[in-house]
């Protein structure tokens, strides 16, 4: 089982490259499924989720050529509509096919993605949000199943709560529906308005992504032709290269960065000391010696990203003074907590979803396990700074959301390698 060794100290310094966006890329090669005809996308980050649902897609029956960042998917051929347990179980949002696979086929069958380390992960406002277009949902033995006699058929659905692939799946489901539909309390997310674009360029009618209320007017199969799709920057990995730029006290440039996807991420950054400046090619972050505490509570977009949170827990392990950490998106999400606690950051939990952070001089290298996506990446970053060797157990947690992790911040001076 790979595992990633750091010998912790060196400030990063240089320029790294941010890739596609996996959270884009996923929902836009779905989409690929509404299409009679190919889709080019560029642009594709290297990632085992991407695998995971080009895998998924190509079991169904679907055409799909890469080669290197760029794929192309021919969905004509799909003569299956069940995504079986095995593709799903190692990628919940391979729930993302269920809009499609109902809305172009009438049908879908989808392996329920049960939860994962970070919480339930319910789909219920996914199968209601369907059901409002007139689909028929059952459960059985972990499948949904899902049927509609002839398109769906528009309608107003209002979320609950704004969910990011909720909010994807319905406007997929949405664009081959009859009628009009009217979302609302969606989720805002920059990579939803990257599948709205994607759908309009295809021929869909949606409007208002971006925005609490999206409007789809609906289109027939035969509208939406092929297209060329680029998957935007990953704000995400963005965010962890900037945090480690100011963890490490170096100086680096985020190439791709696109600064309005990341506004709150550079509010927190500043508040806590570090200079960010936005450049023509993307953002430069300098560390400083002496990191202030600043409070985070992570929000739907746009406020801070719940992705964000276990990396800038790092920031705050080692800053001046004592941080709050208010994590309210989903309710187990502190599992790095007990590692960075065995690296010696002074961090205690009340409340399910309140963490004090103390801030200590400095952490110390040890032997570590990886646990979720983003709760690796926490632990990359306090390896970069604690004093001594980490060991990273466990990083195919980390090779889902992150291209060549190691590779990257070797170039920007670090002590990695993957072992
Ligand atoms: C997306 O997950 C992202 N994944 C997650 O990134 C991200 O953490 C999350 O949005 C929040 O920003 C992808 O885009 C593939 P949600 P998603 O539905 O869509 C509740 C990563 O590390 N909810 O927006 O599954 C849910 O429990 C991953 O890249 C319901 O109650 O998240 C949560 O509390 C981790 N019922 C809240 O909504 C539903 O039907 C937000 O979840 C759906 C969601």
């Amino acid at each position: 089982m790979d595992k990633i060794e750091i010998i912790g100290g060196a400030p990063l310094h240089g320029t790294v490259q941010i890739s596609g966006a996996k959270n884009a890329a996923l929902p836009l090669l779905a989409a690929s499924i509404l299409v009679q005809g190919a889709v080019d996308y560029t642009n594709i980050p290297d990632l085992m989720d991407i695998k995971s649902i080009k895998s998924l897609l190509q079991d169904l029956g679907a055409n799909i050529e890469s080669s290197g960042s760029r794929v192309r998917i021919d969905a004509s051929p799909i003569h299956k509509i069940e995504a079986e347990y095995d593709l799903v179980r190692k990628m919940r949002a391979s729930i993302l096919v269920l809009g499609p696979l109902v809305a172009r086929f009438g049908h879908a069958r989808v392996s329920l993605p049960g939860g994962c380390a970070i919480g339930a992960r319910p789909v219920d406002l996914h199968l209601k949000g369907l059901e409002a277009l007139g689909a028929k949902i059952s459960i059985e033995h972990g499948y949904i199943e899902a049927t509609t006699e002839g398109r769906l058929k528009g309608n107003e659905f209002y979320f609950d709560i704004p969910t990011v692939t909720g909010t994807e799946n319905l406007m997929m489901a949405a664009t081959l529906a009859t009628g009009t539909t009217v979302l609302r309390n969606c989720a805002r997310e920059p990579e939803i308005t990257a599948l709205a674009d994607a759908l309009n360029r295809m021929g869909a009618d949606v409007t208002g992504a971006g925005t609490a209320v999206i409007k789809i007017n609906g289109v027939e199969t035969k509208s939406l032709k092929s297209a060329t799709v680029y998957v935007i920057p990953d704000r995400i990995e963005a965010g962890t290269f900037m945090v480690a730029a100011a963890a490490t006290k170096g100086d680096v440039l985020i190439k791709g960065a696109k600064a309005e996807h990341i506004g709150e991420i550079i509010s927190k950054l500043r508040q806590s000391g570090a200079s960010v400046e936005i450049t023509d090619d993307g953002i430069r972050v300098k560390g400083v010696e002496n990191i202030k505490s600043t409070d985070i509570k992570t929000l739907p977009y746009p406020g801070f990203p719940t992705d964000m949170q276990a990396q800038f827990m790092v920031l705050m392990s080692i800053a001046d003074g004592n941080s709050v950490v208010h994590e309210t998106i989903f309710e187990n999400r502190f599992i790095h907590v007990n590692e960075l606690q065995r690296m010696g950051a002074d961090i205690s939990i009340s409340g399910g979803n309140y963490a004090m952070v103390r801030g200590v001089k400095s952490l110390s290298g040890a032997q570590v396990m990886a646990s979720d996506l983003r709760a690796s990446a926490s632990l990359v970053i306090a390896g970069l700074v604690a004093k001594g060797t980490t060991t990273i157990n466990r990083v195919y947690h980390i090779d889902r959301g992150y291209e060549s992790i190691e590779k990257k911040f070797s170039s920007l001076g670090a002590n990695i390698r993957r072992c």
